[in-house]
């Protein structure tokens, strides 16, 4: 099922046996061409599965899954302008990162491999723990000591074991490195099967207007899991000939901790070294992506750019929200707040996309804390 090739030096090597990086220290990328069949896709179960043939995972028995995906695309009315909003904090774990985890696993079950090893601000090592938990794999996954205590609670209930890492979130990173030396990376950042279940993010959206392509789509940025993966997915659907461009793609990403945003004002080809700062925002508190240069290409070839928003603008996002019903993490709320200062710029009838992309039932005692309260009661 294709193969794979490195981001840097273009190096190739086969995708059935385990590999995250490349020799020369690099990422890699999946050459594999998607198949659509839209009568068909149209009669399967509303999954992410549906787009089975566009998925590199040769047999159907490795397929690890919770019947997860085609979340609801919701219209969400901002100051009169209507956005779409995909609830992808409705997916069994309560984020996005099931997309990217249920493919990724699925290779690990497919390679045979029986233990890996994960890092992440939380949410992407709650949906590792949960379909490793699913097909009886062995995980250990780092995390921040600092992560919301509702992800932590979730790995560990999954069976998972848990590394919490002092310091920042590049210090988990690191731990998670060392770790990897001996055991499998299932890492969201670096392992392409991850992206080529992120994907699935762009193909729903777009069938779900009738098999058209938005004109924008508005994305937290953090290591670009879901930006990457929608514009892969976007891609291939052109490629395909389903539609016929891309959107433009806004990242958004925290005033405090605002890499990208950086890079791009400045016209750097380099992400610049920031000193990442404190954010609420602790899915996207990322200053040195490993994708890094692939974010600025993706954002920058689709026409789109970033924008950072601040502290005061996430609180206020996310208690909105909250007021309209909508109950998800502070993390979401960034790209909410993203798409409050986009907005005076977007054209009449511009379709807009985007996402909730975890559950605040995740982030209880940050979502205290925005009551006054340190704690219940
Ligand atoms: C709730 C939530 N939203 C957004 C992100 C953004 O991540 P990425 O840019 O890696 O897709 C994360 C990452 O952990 C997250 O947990
Ligand atoms: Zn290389």
């Amino acid at each position: 099922m294709g193969q794979l090739i490195c981001t840097a030096c273009k190096a190739t090597y086969p995708a059935d046996k385990p590999r995250w990086r490349c020799d020369c220290g690099s990422v890699l990328d999946l050459d594999f061409t998607p198949v659509f069949d839209l009568a068909k896709i149209a009669r399967r179960k509303p999954t992410m599965w549906r787009y089975r043939e566009a998925i590199p995972i040769a047999e159907d028995n490795a397929i690890v899954s919770f019947d997860e995906g085609f979340t609801p695309l919701t219209e969400v009315v901002f100051e009169g302008k209507t956005v779409f909003i995909k609830q992808d904090h409705l997916f069994p774990s309560g984020s996005y990162k099931d997309r990217g985890a249920s493919v990724l696993v699925s290779k690990i079950k497919e390679l045979g491999i029986r233990e890996v090893v994960e890092d992440s601000s939380g949410n992407a090592g709650a949906a590792i723990a949960a379909y490793c938990a699913r097909a009886g794999i062995g995980c250990t996954i780092f995390v921040p000591e600092h992560t919301s205590a509702g992800k932590l609670a979730q790995i560990q209930l999954y069976g998972a074991k848990l590394n919490k890492v002092p310091g920042t979130r590049e210090d988990t990173a690191r731990a998670a490195l060392r770790a990897a030396e001996k055991t499998y990376y299932a890492s969201h950042s670096w392992n392409p099967f991850f992206f080529h279940g992120t994907k699935t993010f762009a193909f729903e959206v777009c069938e779900q207007l009738g098999w058209r392509c938005p004109d924008t789509v508005i994305l937290p940025a953090g290591n670009g899991t879901l930006l990457l993966g929608a514009y892969l997915g976007f891609q291939e659907l052109r490629q395909a000939g389903i539609t016929y461009r891309i959107p433009a793609i806004i990242g958004i990403q925290a005033e405090n901790c605002a890499p990208l945003c950086r890079a791009l004002q400045n016209s750097l080809t380099e992400i610049p070294k920031v000193k990442g700062g404190e954010t609420m925002a602790e899915g996207i508190a990322v200053a040195e992506p490993v994708r890094g240069k692939q974010i600025l290409n993706a954002v920058h070839q689709s026409g789109g750019r970033f924008i950072a928003v601040s502290e005061a603008e996430i609180k206020e996002s996310l208690l909105e929200m909250c007021r309209q019903g909508h109950y998800i993490e502070p993390t979401s709320a960034a790209a909410i707040a993203g798409i409050k200062k986009y907005l005076p710029e977007s054209r009449p009838g511009e379709v807009i996309v985007s996402v909730f992309t975890g559950h605040g039932l995740k982030a209880t005692e940050k979502m205290l804390q925005l009551l006054g309260r340190g704690g219940p009661g």
